[in-house]
């Protein structure tokens, strides 16, 4: 299967689940349920937890992969963009319940609030024309009164705006989630990590009720099986109320770091998401949306969920340990860096492309060396193993992109011993992965044109031929010029990086 691949084999999807102790009972003849935003961090974890508890899910993506089939095998797979009422159509077809988990915060500022609000109101229609029986919808805390962010606000009006139709809702509002692979907890833990000296603006002393991303699939599945929740809003929050400085004591005293903590009057958010995001492997855009978040305060004002649904969440130092020690045993399962950045859609892919690329650079070499084990060590580039050779060189571009507020380098790699089709390797993205011949990837760094690099794996007699290309497409003049005064540094890099690769397997 052309999916997941490298040292420790397919990705286990239905272990570590969060919901054995939930109290409420799994109903697998409810009939058929749709998580929408299936790609996504909140969404991917709750697909195996209602696929384990026998429900009939169909998991709704933007974009057709291999590995969506080979993470959900018992899963039905429906390719819906819920901007086209079309294919909202044909998701929501013979669906009972739907999760609605949308959300385009990686479009930025400018573009998100406008694409959910317009996707909730198709997605509204399509489900009353579906005869759909309920829509579960997670979106964030915050005191409607209050002067909320662009972000906070938007993602009340998504619920005003599903809520608007026949059929019922049930809303979750949650402040910031913790859990390995969630964006605030690589902010937070990246920040404590780097800086010695933390200031805290202001607008930053707000209390706020982090969850752990456990907590919320519990409430998310248990909503589902608790008929009383129907068409009803809930708060839902972890064990502690805690102000973002106390957030990153707590993670400095896990680490075993001193760090200081600094008050400062004033400081432009925009400056500090900015820096946030030099400094983190999460882009401009969604610290932008996150920092603006903490000038309101995000805490639980209604407690009814814990009545309906009983259970004693985990406190933030808890989610942060179970979040580490997920890490440390490379086991993370989904990540904010799996939703698609907004170029996805127009992305071409190699093998669309009209013609072959216009630029390609290509270094080879004969090995002895079997398949597999070449295969192995390719797969284990990018991320915390850097690229083998020539590592300042690949840092200093991602330090230029994260400067032009692209996505950097920074952003690593979800797994260190395994890969899969749309995987992020620093500022690459899998888009074909063979095992044992091909691996493809596509660039997702600022560039004037698109760019691949892919190595393969070649039979020649008893031995092997290990080649690395790179592709490369342009239309503007300034791109031609890009590529010719790259092209001796690619050269290097690229012939050091196949031979560090036959020399690691
Ligand atoms: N993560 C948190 O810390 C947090 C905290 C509180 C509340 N929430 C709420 O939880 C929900 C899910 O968040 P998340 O963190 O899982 O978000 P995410 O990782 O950014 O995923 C968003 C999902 O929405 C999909 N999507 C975007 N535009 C779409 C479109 N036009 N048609 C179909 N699908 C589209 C994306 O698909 P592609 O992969 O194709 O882009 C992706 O699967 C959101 O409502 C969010 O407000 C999250």
């Amino acid at each position: 299967m052309p999916v997941v691949s490298s040292q420790s084999g397919p990705r286990q999807e239905y272990e570590d689940l969060f919901c054995a102790d939930l109290p409420s009972r799994p109903q697998p003849k409810m009939g058929k349920i749709l998580v929408t935003g299936a790609s996504g961090y909140v969404g991917g974890r709750l697909v195996p937890e209602l696929l384990a508890r026998g429900y009939q899910v169909r998991a709704m993506v933007r974009a057709a992969s291999p590995e969506h089939e080979a993470r959900w095998p018992r899963a039905e797979i429906v390719v819906a963009d819920a901007l086209e009422p079309a294919d909202l159509k044909r998701a929501l077809k013979g669906v009972h319940t739907a999760y609605y988990l949308i959300h385009s915060l990686l479009l930025g500022p400018e573009e998100f609030s406008a694409a959910d609000i317009q996707a909730a109101i198709n997605f509204r229609e399509a489900a009353e024309q579906a005869g759909v029986k309920r829509i579960i919808y997670l979106g964030g805390l915050g005191d409607i009164q209050a002067a909320l962010s662009e972000h906070l606000r938007s993602r009340i009006r998504v619920a005003e705006e599903l809520a608007r139709g026949s059929v019922p809702v049930t809303v979750l509002r949650a402040a910031i989630i913790i859990g390995s692979g969630s964006a605030s907890y690589e902010i937070i833990q990246d920040l404590v990590k780097k800086l010695c000296l933390i200031l805290i603006p202001y607008w930053a002393r707000n209390k706020c009720q982090p969850v752990a991303i456990r907590d919320v699939i519990k409430y998310l599945v248990g909503v589902l099986e608790t008929p009383a929740t129907e068409g009803k809003h809930f708060d839902i929050g972890g064990a502690d109320i805690l102000t973002y400085e106390q957030m990153m004591r707590i993670v400095a005293e896990l680490l075993q770091k001193n760090r200081f903590f600094l008050h400062v009057p004033t400081m432009n958010i925009r400056f500090f998401a900015y820096v946030g995001s030099l400094l983190t492997p999460v882009p401009a855009a969604i610290t932008l949306c996150l920092m603006e978040g903490l000038a309101n305060e995000v805490v639980c004002q209604d407690q009814t969920i814990k009545r309906l649904l009983p259970f004693e969440p985990l406190t933030y130092k808890q989610a942060i340990v179970k979040a580490m020690s997920r890490e440390e045993q490379d086991r993370v399962h989904t990540r904010w860096s799996d939703a698609y950045p907004p170029a996805h859609e127009l992305a071409l892919k190699l093998h669309e492309m009209e013609g072959a690329a216009e630029y390609t650079a290509s270094s080879s070499l004969l090995t002895r060396k079997q398949a597999p084990a070449l295969f192995r060590s390719i797969c284990m580039v990018g991320g915390k193993e850097g690229w083998f050779h020539n590592n300042w060189m690949w840092r200093l571009r991602g330090k230029i992109d994260r400067i032009l507020l692209g996505v950097g380098a920074a952003r690593g790699r979800r797994s260190l011993s395994s890969l899969a089709i749309n995987d992020v390797i620093d500022f690459w993205r899998v888009e074909d992965l063979q095992p044992d011949r091909k691996l493809l990837l596509r660039a997702e760094m600022k560039l004037p044109g698109k760019a691949w690099l892919e190595f393969t794996i070649k039979p020649q007699g008893t031995s092997n031929v290990l080649s690395t290309t790179a592709y490369y497409h342009t239309t503007s003049f300034f791109g031609r010029i890009y590529w010719y005064i790259f092209l001796p540094f690619h050269n290097i890099i690229f012939e050091n990086l196949i031979k560090q690769i036959e020399k690691r397997s």
